[in-house]
């Protein structure tokens, strides 16, 4: 890898205007001792004078005979909230006030994108508080450099079982407090080989050396946890979380980690699924499992993040009764309120597995005395692999707005997960990271959108995903305003087109097997995964009301009743929950077979005008950038042909009905 070449992504800082005077900077409260202000400090040096070539001077030295000196006057507030900021610009410079040193980074990354996005250093006006707790990205890397679900080239965090640091470790940090973000779990939650190790003496120098640059722009590190590490670095022959022996083993891992990492967060644990070991192994409960370790750490004020991916992943498809999509809730909801204080349940969005299209998840609001945390996908397994456009942030918005009707108010995924339902302070927001080593991160570059827009909307829910992707082009491109708004439109229709072309009504996985990019209809229909859609001659769906697995009572009494009938339910949503015929009618006054053709044949199309409209930047966005993200456009557009034809075809051929407009169909 050339450490010295990659992008800044949206720290690029293009010039905004041109300034006028210099900058000095006054502390009140704080002072540049502090590691995190000196960060602030160093982001607001690079980002105005890139912004406005204005200087800031180095303490000390008054050039204010030669020009105008503003002053960032750095102000300890304590009526400020936690990781809040209020920023105000004046004639005279620009007030930064916190309660606490990042609450000073994330006020000056504001001040750099406000004045990005058009504002004069006076105009400078913002009072933020985060919405959730947590903010926090996991990355799935594994520790000979690969990333489970990757698509941006290898890790850079690990390599041959070392652990990388270089300067991009630090860029990183900075593109993470940049919007937000405050923890960071580096390794994959498939804890394997070497991996388990890193809670050794294997490893503790450079995590400690890792957990200190990210502790100093306000990131938590976290790893993620064998859960029978007692079996396979204590030497033990069992790993039941209620046995003694394997407490006290814990007892005496978790202190040693934390003598050596006192910086460390907590642990973030995948167990009993998809093969990795678990409490069930021993008869035992997840809430045993989850709480034996998050006692142990209590004591260091670690958390366990817990994830709720559990599911028979050895299903057999003739089993129409067992609904992969029940798992979750079946396996958790009947321990709600078990969970002990500083133990957290990660739950994915949707029941089934980051498609284009699901649910809500039941469990999410469903669970009314645990802490929660919702766990979203922006590496695009299942979504285009980061060669499609996908921007998923409307995806993320529309999950985050659902009412799950667990109480009176206050019911919306957003403020289930930010501690506002319950009131408690431990909860907040996930997501399966999209980065890697290439020089652009992202392999995509407007992939990187949704790096930023999750950042940006976990830290502030009321965002909408055009705001956010607006202030992405401002700050990564040099555009005029018509050619921002052409690329804002773009991401802002991808996902709908990608759902277009792949598979209809929320009926998701029609993909190819194991890979996860292009189609293979029946790819996932007679395997153990769980995932069905039941199509034959005469319709396609997974009956999943009273009458069939019963999935849709799972959720609270309005959504259950929404769901139950084909005639209320979202029609988005109809094949996931009911099997129904290619001949009835949908409220667009189109039967389903022609819905499924015409949506077909037009997100493909659809897809030709992304293409088209990138086609049309060419002259105003980096020749380097624009091939890399054409080459990409390019593949899609492959892709999407192929969706469309074998998706077509295939119902044709099950259904013998012809599309009403005579189009090619094989
Ligand atoms: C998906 C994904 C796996 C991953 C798993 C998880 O099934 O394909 O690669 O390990 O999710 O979230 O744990």
């Amino acid at each position: 890898m050339d450490t010295k070449k990659w992008t800044q992504l949206w720290l690029e800082y293009h010039k905004a205007y041109d300034g006028d005077g210099a900058w000095s900077v006054a502390f009140e409260g704080f002072s540049d001792n502090q590691v995190v202000i000196a960060n602030a400090i160093y982001e607001f040096r690079r980002g105005i004078e890139a912004l406005t070539g204005e200087m800031v001077l180095e303490s000390g030295r008054d050039d204010a005979g030669k020009c105008k000196v503003r002053t960032l006057t750095i102000c300890n507030n304590q009526s400020v909230p936690a990781e809040g900021y209020h920023i105000e610009g004046s004639e005279k410079g620009i007030l930064v006030e916190a309660s606490e040193e990042r609450g000073v980074l994330y006020g000056v990354f504001a001040i750099l994108r406000q004045i990005a996005c058009g504002r004069k250093s006076f105009e400078v006006k913002e009072s933020a508080a985060p919405s959730n707790p947590l903010r926090m990205m996991n990355h799935w890397d594994n520790m000979d450099g690969s990333i489970e679900r990757g698509y941006s080239g290898e890790s850079f965090f690990f390599e041959k079982d070392q652990i990388i640091i270089n300067d991009r470790t630090r860029d990183y940090a900075r593109f993470m407090a940049s919007v937000g973000i405050n923890g960071v779990v580096i390794n994959n939650v498939n804890v394997k080989a070497a991996a388990s190790y890193l809670i050794t003496d294997r490893y503790f120098d450079q995590l400690a050396r890792l957990s200190e640059i990210f502790n100093d722009y306000g990131i938590r590190l976290y790893l993620s946890l064998n859960f029978a590490s007692p079996i396979e670095i204590g030497g033990m022959d069992t790993c039941d979380p209620l046995d003694k022996e394997v407490k006290a083993w814990w007892e005496g891992k978790i202190k040693e980690v934390y003598e050596r990492l006192p910086l460390l967060g907590g642990f973030l644990v995948k167990a009993d699924s998809e093969g990795r070991p678990g409490p069930f192994t021993y008869g035992r409960t997840q809430a045993d499992g989850a709480n034996m370790l998050g006692d142990v750490i209590k004591a260091y004020g670690g958390i366990i993040i817990w994830r709720c991916f559990v599911y028979n992943c050895t299903q057999d498809w003739r089993d129409t009764k067992t609904d992969r999509a029940r798992a979750g809730y079946d396996y958790f909801k009947d321990l709600d309120g078990a969970y002990h204080d500083n133990v957290i349940l990660q739950i994915k969005n949707g029941p089934m597995d980051f498609q284009i299209r699901e649910p809500v998840s039941p469990l999410l609001g469903g669970l009314k005395r645990t802490n929660q945390m919702l766990e979203v996908q922006i590496a695009q397994e299942y979504t285009g692999h980061q060669i499609d456009l996908c921007y998923l942030i409307p995806l993320f918005k529309e999950v985050l707005d659902f009412h799950t009707h667990c109480c009176e108010g206050k019911d919306t995924v957003a403020d289930v997960v930010s501690g506002r339902t319950m009131g408690n302070t431990l909860g907040g927001m996930a997501a399966v990271i999209n980065t890697g080593n290439d020089i652009n991160w992202t392999g995509d570059d407007l992939a990187a959108a949704n790096t930023y827009g999750f950042g940006r909307l976990s830290y502030n829910t009321d965002l909408s995903a055009e705001e956010i992707a607006r202030e992405w082009i401002t700050m990564t491109f040099k555009l005029s305003k018509k050619e921002e708004d052409l690329l804002c439109s773009m991401l802002l229709r991808s996902r709908e087109i990608y759902e277009k072309y792949t598979s209809p009504l929320g009926i998701g996985w029609m993909v190819t097997p194991n890979d996860h990019y292009g189609p293979s209809v029946d790819g996932y229909e007679y395997s153990r995964w769980g995932t069905y859609h039941r199509a034959d001659h005469l319709g396609i769906g997974v009956d999943r009301t009273d009458k069939g697995t019963g999935y849709a009572q799972q959720y609270y009494p309005e959504n259950a009743k929404l769901y139950n009938d084909p005639d209320s339910c979202p029609e988005e949503l109809l094949l996931f929950f009911h099997h129904v015929p290619y001949t009835r009618m949908l409220k667009s006054g189109k039967t389903l077979i022609q819905h499924i053709y015409d949506s077909h044949f037009e997100g493909e199309e659809e897809a030709r005008g992304l293409a088209r409209d990138w086609e049309s930047l060419k002259d105003s966005i980096p020749s380097e950038t624009f091939d890399r993200v054409k080459e990409r456009f390019d593949l899609q557009l492959n892709n999407a042909r192929e969706w469309r034809d074998q998706v077509n075809s295939y119902f044709f051929r099950k259904s013998g009905i012809a599309d009403e407009k005579g189009r090619t169909i094989y």
